[in-house]
């Protein structure tokens, strides 16, 4: 399993408000769209109420430490990351979804597993905002930048992808 952030963030490093995003860039949405579909996201509880509904497409496991049951199959809840890992292993094993796992947020949860992930896809969000929850731009020194493409609709904007690199002895 391969696990990867996907994440957008303003240049204070803001990435939400009364959760709720600060900004709208549709080219940004069909970029999150592009590299979630057809795959399993693990995502915090407020993120996936902050949705309004499950995405298309996609697999939703959402960690809350309440015991919360869903009637939607595209949509299931546990109570650690340790267990949305677990459950995501185990599609990827048994039920042909892909290797790479989307973690979509929000703040709780990207802290809580940038130690565990293989990939971010961060997304630059030109200005500073006022908001509550926050991203830290200061990427664990063993990331390296893979790639990096302007927008070429919203001046500023930019998508980086950073990739760890692990040392041989890990593998
Ligand atoms: N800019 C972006 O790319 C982006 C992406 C995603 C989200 N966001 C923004 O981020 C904000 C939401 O982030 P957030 O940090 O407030 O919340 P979050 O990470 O989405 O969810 C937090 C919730 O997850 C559960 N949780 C977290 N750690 C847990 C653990 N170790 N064990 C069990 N449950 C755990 C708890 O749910 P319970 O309370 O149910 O127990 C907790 O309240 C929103 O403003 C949203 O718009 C931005």
């Amino acid at each position: 399993m391969i696990l990867s952030h996907i994440v957008a963030v303003s240049e204070n490093e803001v990435i939400g408000k009364d959760n709720k995003l600060l900004w709208h860039f549709s080219e940004d949405l069909t970029y999150f769209k592009k590299r979630t579909s057809g795959k399993i996201m693990i995502m915090g509880r407020k993120t996936f109420d902050s949705l309004g509904k499950p995405l298309p497409k996609r697999f939703h496991i959402v960690i809350s430490r309440s015991l919360i049951n869903s009637n939607n199959d595209q949509v299931k809840y546990v109570s650690s990351l340790q267990d949305a890992y677990t459950l995501a292993e185990k599609m990827t094993l048994s039920d042909s979804w892909p290797e790479e796992v989307m973690i979509v947020g929000g703040g709780q949860i990207y802290k809580e597993s940038l130690a565990d992930t293989d990939f971010i896809y961060l997304t630059r969000i030109p200005g500073e905002f006022n908001g509550d929850i926050h991203y830290s731009l200061t990427l664990p020194k063993d990331f390296g930048l893979a790639y990096s493409q302007f927008s070429d609709a919203h001046p500023g904007l930019r998508y980086e992808i950073w990739s760890r690199e692990r040392s041989s002895s890990e593998d």
